[in-house]
């Protein structure tokens, strides 16, 4: 098991008490506190925490403005068919957040009347629900005492207590820290100061420390180690895939093609690709256009994609589940980000 450089000693109960105190004074004068989905409504608090997993404030608030005008309450988004989810949640990325999201509104109406659940292990038994979600959902839709520990507390927190490393034995040191800091009243606020500490003030690079509410009794800050805290996980050189993109265009329509359910982009309309079959023998094509390469970045692989632009003089038979659409109607359409800016490019 690899060794701890914890400096830090839990057991002072005034030193974890003044921790939350002053994080809650910094929220109140200086945190974020006119986000939308701020308040007490359990599905919009649930529907953020879901949109703010691995995507910046900034990104979400628009998509987030949106899907709760589409879909106000559980039981509508219950009700809508997964391809609407989908379209609202086009551009976003990580789509089985949003095919998840559907799914836990459908059980939310099966098992608990519609009702969101308040009990904490019903809401950590929802898909794409996990540990720290859950927790960010109990302490500010509940305010329940439970500790989150997304990316950006993991490096309050491994700063603040001087915690280097990674793997299962820091990750449940940090968690245990996370516990142990937790104040008895307004988690709530104590929840979002966290959140707010590890994007305005802590940050990755440039952290503000002549700002911070923290500082004196910082580890890292203390012993000069700030930039190297948290430690750096090794990055592995991501494996690449290749894709040819067809731009299939006849008469103003383009061709798309459904995605099966499963993989990366399992639900989402995209461009046929040469890969997947397609004979482009049987098709009359008019011009040929190769466009510009583009590359997209998955969580464990890039995508490499070579796009070709085919103007048809009809429209040919394909095996695949597609639809030629007006490009106007696609771009509507559940598509992904990359598919949504070549079309923007045509
Ligand atoms: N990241 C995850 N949840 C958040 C929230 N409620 N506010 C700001 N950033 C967040």
């Amino acid at each position: 098991m690899r060794k701890l450089h914890s400096a830090y000693n839990a057991s002072m109960s005034s030193d974890r008490a003044s921790f939350s105190s002053s994080l809650i004074a910094w929220q109140q004068s200086h945190g974020r506190n006119d986000l939308p989905w701020q308040g007490k409504d359990p599905y919009r608090v649930w529907l953020s925490e879901i949109m703010l997993q691995q995507t910046q404030v900034a990104t979400v608030i628009p998509y987030y403005l949106r899907f709760v005008d589409a879909f106000p309450s559980v039981g509508a988004l219950a009700q809508a068919s997964e391809d609407a989810v989908l379209a609202c949640w086009s551009g976003l990325g990580y789509y089985a957040r949003g095919r998840n999201l559907h799914k836990a509104a459908r059980m939310i109406m099966a098992l608990h009347g519609g009702v969101f659940p308040k009990r904490h292990e019903d809401i950590l038994n929802l898909p794409g629900v996990g540990r720290s979600t859950a927790a960010a959902i109990s302490a500010q839709a509940f305010g329940e005492k439970r500790a989150i520990l997304d990316g950006n507390v993991r490096r309050v927190l491994a700063r603040h207590c001087g915690i280097a490393g990674h793997g299962k034995a820091v990750e449940d040191e940090l968690w245990r820290i996370a516990e142990s800091l937790l104040p008895d009243r307004d988690v709530a606020i104590y929840t979002q100061a966290l959140m707010d500490m590890g994007a305005m003030l802590c940050k990755r690079s440039s952290p503000m420390c002549g700002s911070c509410p923290v500082r004196t009794g910082c580890v890292a800050f203390d012993t000069g180690r700030v930039h190297e805290l948290p430690t750096p996980k090794p990055r592995k050189r991501l494996p690449e895939r290749h894709a040819r993109f067809l731009i299939a265009l006849n008469d103003g329509m383009i061709m798309l093609e459904r995605r099966g359910s499963r993989g990366i982009w399992g639900g989402l309309w995209s461009l046929p690709q040469l890969e997947d079959g397609i004979d482009l023998h049987d098709w009359e094509i008019v011009e040929r256009i190769e466009m510009p390469g583009l590359v997209h970045t998955f969580t464990h692989f890039r995508l490499c994609i070579s796009p070709v632009v085919l103007r048809l003089s009809e429209r040919p038979k394909h095996q695949g589940e597609h639809a030629w659409m007006r490009v106007d109607e696609a771009l509507q359409a559940a598509i992904p980000a990359p598919v949504r800016n070549l079309l923007l490019s045509l």
